[in-house]
């Protein structure tokens, strides 16, 4: 199935309310996420004003010929001289979950990131209750740092973050390795 990236845009609001008040999305995002309509309707115009330093971006798949909305994604600039983007609200719809969406629009969004725009550094954090979330993250190629114990107060009691990182030298490296497979075969 092929996985596209989008900038979001205003059409794309009643799509990204529905997912983000989702019951089985909702309780993973971040508390002080917006999920209303005015909310994201200024993400999506902070977008589109400012790609450099902000991208809510929309997850599209092929399914019969037809593109469907499946989810989306997001990042803001964190530290403009060291290059670093803080990635964050991530969602894919529950019908189309399973089938590893998640990690192909992960790597898309890594590469319009690092050669695109010019970060080196890309990070984020999921709760520590977030299991599926963090498998999707490793598989996607993000490596564990580290744990915030016990950071932030969700669903009545303090969970912990666990934070990945990826850097520009990680894309490169699995690039070389790709190259010299192919060389050698
Ligand atoms: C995280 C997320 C984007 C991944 O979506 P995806 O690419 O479709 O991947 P899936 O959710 O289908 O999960 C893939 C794997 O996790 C497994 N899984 C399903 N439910 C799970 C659970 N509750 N705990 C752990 N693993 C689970 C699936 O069986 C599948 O396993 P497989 O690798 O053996 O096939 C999606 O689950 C989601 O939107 N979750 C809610 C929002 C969220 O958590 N966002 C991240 C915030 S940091």
């Amino acid at each position: 199935m092929t996985v596209r990236l989008r900038r979001a845009d205003p059409g794309d609001l009643d799509f990204l309310v529905e997912l983000l008040t989702h019951e089985e999305v909702e309780p993973f995002l971040a508390a002080i996420r917006p999920r209303d309509r005015e909310g994201l309707a200024a993400e999506i115009a902070r977008s589109q004003a400012e790609p450099q330093d902000f991208g809510r971006f929309v997850i599209e798949v092929d399914d019969g010929g037809e593109s469907r909305r499946a989810g989306v994604m997001g990042f803001e600039v964190a530290n403009r001289r060291s290059r670093i983007a803080n990635l964050g609200g991530l969602a894919v719809h529950p019908d189309f979950r399973g089938r590893h969406l998640a990690d192909d629009a992960a790597r898309l969004l890594q590469r319009h990131l690092i050669f695109d725009l010019g970060y080196h550094r890309l990070q984020l954090e999921i709760y520590g209750f977030n299991e599926r979330a963090q498998q999707h993250a490793a598989r996607a190629g993000f490596v564990r740092e580290g744990i915030r114990r016990k950071a932030y107060r969700r669903h009545g009691e303090w969970v912990d973050g666990v934070m990945f990182g990826l850097v520009r030298e990680d894309l490169e490296r699995d690039s070389e390795v790709a190259h010299e497979g192919r060389g050698g075969a």
